[in-house]
């Protein structure tokens, strides 16, 4: 890349991460179960952007604005909580960020066809063509699906794909979804990744013929797009119609906003808060066109996996208060499963994963999620996955996407499968 070049690029970023100005961002290290639940409240009091879930084996990375960094970090030294920086100019961070993905996209618009890109992220206008080119090369397998308008007016797309045209009601049908917070931009390529296993390149054959699969790559289309145009940390819908405030401060956390013990711990009732619950429960589109297709197919789902990051864990219920549920010692099973088979296939320089209660593995209870409430309403395995990063910067680099969506698969792989062993009509 010629200087010239990453001087224009810095041109054409500047003043977009304007609202960062003076954030810094801090690694957090507990060092006991009692320092990791206590992080918790700290979240609450001090408005903590929590960007990777901490957890007893690896430190998180936690957003602060100027106006807390001083408190924080006393509370920290007061519980004898270790720290360091992990971005002392988030601004400029975000930045640097940016041109390395222009200047992938740059080099990218050279190349032809419909393929999704797996060395840089995915826009959302190259999803939704590739969804539909999809759908039109696939029919026999595929039905693309709009579930609804997006509060903006985006379609809210995902693809079914059957040999059966989910006629065959004994098969068990695996749900996975992606991208409902904005942020998470590695997010959706695991979920094409699996549409491009399932059809262009088929090395699992069984899991078509056993298997109907829904595949929902941006449960949230309105914030994933602000995050490419406006703002980079962006995590909510981008509703306006939830309180007189809503204009001001748009936007619900999706996944809060699931009917759960909805509202009641992790959560927020300011709608200026990154952690806004909603007005009601479902009170987002986006999350209700989720709903629908886990009603749906409510007796046939045997697998959920909602697609977050970042943190390597596969988290089960319930996240709302740390207690198990009925099928705890499959969830774990399973999700040991999942994580032990991507340990087989990803780099040494990625965190392991951790797979275990999702309040409990990250010390930070929150209700309304979606993971939650597929199991209450009876899917018997569902987890929500955060996915690895590398801890600098606050992106994946470019050149790991294709690395995190082929060891992902391998995970849902053995997840379906077990899954599927596990199901019973
Ligand atoms: C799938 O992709 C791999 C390369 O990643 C290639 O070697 C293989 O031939 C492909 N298989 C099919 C069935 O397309
Ligand atoms: C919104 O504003 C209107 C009038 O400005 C007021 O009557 C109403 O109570 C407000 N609603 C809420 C939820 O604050
Ligand atoms: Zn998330």
């Amino acid at each position: 890349m010629k200087a010239w070049a990453v001087l224009l690029l810095s041109v054409i970023v500047y003043a977009k991460h304007d609202q960062y100005e003076g954030w810094k961002s801090y690694y957090l290290g507990p060092k006991s179960q009692e320092q990791l639940q206590s992080i918790g409240p700290l979240v609450q009091q001090f408005e903590l952007d929590v960007f990777s879930y901490v957890n007893l084996e690896r430190e998180g990375v936690v957003l602060v604005k100027p106006e807390h960094q001083d408190g924080f970090t006393r509370a920290l030294e007061e519980k004898g909580i270790a720290y360091r920086i992990h971005s002392a100019d988030v601004k400029t961070a975000l930045e640097y960020d940016d041109i390395a993905v222009e200047i992938k996209r740059r080099e990218n618009l050279a190349r032809k066809g419909k393929e999704l890109p797996y060395d840089n992220y995915q826009e959302i206008e190259e999803i939704a063509a590739y969804l539909t080119d999809i759908a039109e090369r696939y029919p026999d397998r595929t039905t693309l699906v709009s579930g609804a308008d997006s509060f903006e007016g985006r379609p809210v797309y995902y693809l079914k794909i059957s040999t059966t045209n989910f006629e065959d009601t004994r098969k068990p049908v695996i749900f996975i979804d992606g991208g409902i917070h904005a942020r998470e931009w590695i997010s959706p390529p695991t979920v094409t990744w699996a549409i491009h296993k399932l059809l262009e390149n088929v090395t699992e054959p069984d899991l078509l013929e056993r298997f109907d699969w829904i595949l929902l790559p941006v449960v949230n289309p309105d914030g994933y797009k602000y995050t490419f145009t406006n703002e980079r940390m962006w995590r909510k819908t981008r509703s306006t119609d939830q309180t007189n405030t809503s204009i001001t401060c748009p936007g619900v956390d999706g996944n809060r906003n699931y009917d759960f013990f909805w509202n009641t711990v992790g959560t927020s009732s300011n709608p200026c808060s990154i952690t806004y619950a909603g007005s009601r429960p479902f009170s987002e589109v986006e999350t209700r066109v989720v709903r629908s297709i886990l009603h749906e197919h409510l007796d046939r789902i045997a697998l959920y996996l909602t697609m977050h990051s970042f943190g390597s864990l596969i988290l089960y219920p319930w996240g709302n208060d740390g207690s198990l549920s009925h099928n705890a010692l499959n969830l774990h099973l399973v999700g040991v499963a999942i994580a032990d088979e991507i340990l087989a296939h990803t780099l040494p320089i990625f965190p392991r994963y951790v797979v275990g209660n999702a309040a409990l593995a990250i010390g930070y209870a929150a209700s309304g999620a979606a993971e939650d409430y597929a199991h209450s309403i009876g899917v018997p395995l569902s987890y929500t996955i955060e996915l690895p990063s590398l801890g600098q910067g606050f992106i994946l680099d470019p050149r790991y996407i294709e690395q995190v969506c082929r060891e992902t698969w391998q995970g849902i792989v053995v997840g379906a499968r077990m899954a599927g062993d596990l199901f019973v009509l």
